[in-house]
């Protein structure tokens, strides 16, 4: 099975964010997100926050998740749902934009509240001019 749309996928894939989002390890920022990545099979696999004591050695939500992904198999994606409790939907940080290009620049991103704000994006949009695979080319 393919996804064509992922309309029917976001009651879940919100649903799985928002229970990745809680298992979140967050204690210095508080700031706890999590994030259920739709494979094109329709496989969902979700990824929380990890931070560290060594503050740099965190990881955000959508790489836990990519990772996560990749490790059972899965390389295609068509969605990315992020779950937080800020005040408004947050969209992934620049690192994580970077991070999911790699598999495909047409993915939608929906960013959700735990208040039910909600915004929807594609990573064309959030990250114009990516650096991919196909840059490493050279003469
Ligand atoms: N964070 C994410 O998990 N995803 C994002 O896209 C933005 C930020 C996390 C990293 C850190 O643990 C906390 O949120 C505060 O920046």
């Amino acid at each position: 099975m393919t996804v064509t749309s992922i309309d029917p996928y976001l009651p879940a894939l919100r649903l799985r964010a928002g229970e990745a989002m809680r298992k979140a390890y967050a204690p210095y920022s508080k700031f706890k997100v999590g994030a259920a990545l739709l494979a094109t099979d329709g496989t969902i696999i979700d990824g929380c926050n990890v931070e560290n004591a060594s503050y740099p050695a965190g990881t955000c939500a959508e790489r836990c998740a990519l990772g996560a992904a990749v490790v059972s198999g899965h390389r295609k994606f068509a969605a990315v749902v992020i779950c937080s409790e800020a005040t408004d939907p947050t969209p992934p940080c620049g690192i994580c934009r970077q991070a999911l290009a790699e598999f495909g620049t047409t993915l939608d991103v929906v960013a959700v509240t735990t208040s039910g704000s909600e915004a929807r994006w594609t990573l064309d949009e959030l990250l114009p001019h990516p650096f991919t695979p196909s840059k490493l080319h050279t003469r």
